[in-house]
């Protein structure tokens, strides 16, 4: 872990900048940092849910046992990889973030990647994606290629949620699965 990392940590663990979510969050979620800098491989994901406001870790949940088990499933292990959000904090109700709670906790995940340094990005979701993108998109669109942006290369997929929503045999599981094949491919 960077070692400017503790610091940050405290900092995002007192912001109140967004009233409703500090008046409603049990836990700031700030999230999982990759065990060495540069790191390998960093994820970021929407918000914190119901299980990972009451832990304070991010995915830790349903979506996150799916993850875990598709990161092994391509060879790779959870302890290895950084787990990051746009948000630090659970919307209430698991609504999706506003645009100006994404924007408000933007530089906070700017400052985590900045020290990090990872060598690749996997964006889980919409909303991750349009976070790096900086434009609304598709992931039928944004999927399959690595995206430079700036200083780093970030691959587009689905959310586990949606995996889990559509099922085993659903298009999101088999494209989640292709594109951490495609993430361990690029790591090589
Ligand atoms: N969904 C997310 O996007 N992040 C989490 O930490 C948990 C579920």
């Amino acid at each position: 872990m960077p070692s400017q990392w503790p610091a940050l940590v405290r900092e995002i663990s007192t912001c109140h900048a967004c009233e409703e979510l500090a008046a409603t969050r049990q836990k700031v979620v700030v999230g999982d940092p990759a065990p060495a800098v540069p790191a390998r491989l960093v994820f970021v994901g929407e918000a914190p849910g119901a299980q990972e406001d009451a832990a304070g870790r991010p995915f830790v949940g349903k979506a996150g046992q799916l993850l875990d088990q598709l990161l092994a499933d391509a060879g790779m292990s959870r302890a290895e990889v950084g787990v990051l959000n746009v948000i630090k904090c659970r919307p209430p109700n698991n609504r999706r973030p506003t645009p100006a709670e994404v924007a408000q906790c933007r530089p906070y995940l700017q400052r985590q990647l900045a020290l990090l340094q990872p060598r690749l990005i996997v964006a889980l979701g919409l909303t991750a994606v349009a976070w790096f993108l900086g434009r609304r998109t598709t992931l039928a669109e944004a999927r399959g290629i690595v995206h430079r942006i700036g200083d780093y290369k970030v691959i587009a997929t689905y959310h586990p949620s949606a995996a889990i929503r559509f099922g085993p045999a659903g298009a999101p599981m088999a494209a989640l699965r292709d594109d951490l094949a495609f993430a361990a491919r690029e790591l090589v």
